[in-house]
């Protein structure tokens, strides 16, 4: 069997100190996330963590932030309710329903941080980022866990299987670099050109930062001066923009 181990940090210890309430994570998250929301830590932020099961994440999460920090957490099983710790809600709903997802946001958004690690079927992960990617805050993370499910047929992944989660975020970088071509009828300009700063792909955990911003331009720096231009990308690029 394999041994928890590893350099110790806040999560780590966390892990190897729980109580009675069970926290499901993979090991080595415990390591990405301070690297990945250690920013956030001690700020007035607005949480949104998709999946209580029994309850563990949530003193993790209230740990780490502290009291500033507005957290909610989201399940479809009702028995999830009781688990609320002071200073954090509860909400009672289905991952997979854009409407409740709005009126929740509408109580308790808009985000900064959004981890989802609810029930991972494809489904659920895409119709959630598609409804809570809105209600994300400029410079705030979207936090997809447990992506392997991807590749499990079961919850509707398998081996680039068009419809899972796996391939709706591959098919996100293509959308944010959609700036950079001429190509309108295979590959429009995407709205989200203009959100997403960067996704990262871990093993098992897919992370989308929003970043609004302009269309892109490039710099020629020398002597101390900085000339800014979009010249290439007017010749290279999409000719409606730039
Ligand atoms: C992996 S567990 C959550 C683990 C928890 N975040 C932790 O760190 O210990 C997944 C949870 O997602 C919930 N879930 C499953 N389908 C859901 C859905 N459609 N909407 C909301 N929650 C759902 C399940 O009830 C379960 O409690």
């Amino acid at each position: 069997m394999p041994r928890f181990g590893g350099n110790s940090n806040y999560f780590r210890d966390f892990a190897s100190r729980t109580g009675d309430r069970m926290m499901l994570k993979m090991e080595h998250y415990l390591d990405i996330y301070p690297r990945l929301v250690g920013h956030l830590r001690g700020q007035d932020i607005s949480f949104l963590e998709i999946g209580v099961y029994k309850g563990g994440s949530i003193p993790m999460w209230k740990g780490y932030f502290g009291p500033s920090a507005h957290l909610t957490f989201l399940d479809i099983d009702p028995a999830c309710l009781q688990l609320a710790l002071p200073g954090t809600t509860v909400e009672i709903g289905d991952q997979s329903d854009p409407d409740f997802l709005s009126r929740m946001a509408d109580r308790r958004g808009p985000f900064d941080l959004i981890i989802d690690d609810g029930g991972h079927h494809m489904d659920q992960q895409i119709t959630s980022f598609n409804a809570l990617w809105p209600r994300l805050n400029d410079g705030g993370l979207y936090i997809v866990e447990d992506t392997h499910t991807s590749y499990w047929p079961g919850f509707g992944g398998g081996f680039r299987e068009p419809a899972s989660f796996m391939e709706f975020a591959k098919d996100l970088i293509d959308r944010m670099h959609s700036w950079y071509t001429d190509q309108d009828d295979a590959f429009p300009l995407h709205p989200l050109a203009a959100e997403i700063g960067s996704i990262r792909f871990y093993d098992s955990m897919v992370v989308i930062e929003k970043h609004m911003k302009e269309a892109p331009i490039s710099i020629a720096a020398l002597d101390g001066q900085v000339r800014c231009s979009r010249k290439m990308l007017q010749v290279r690029g999409r000719k409606s923009i730039f």
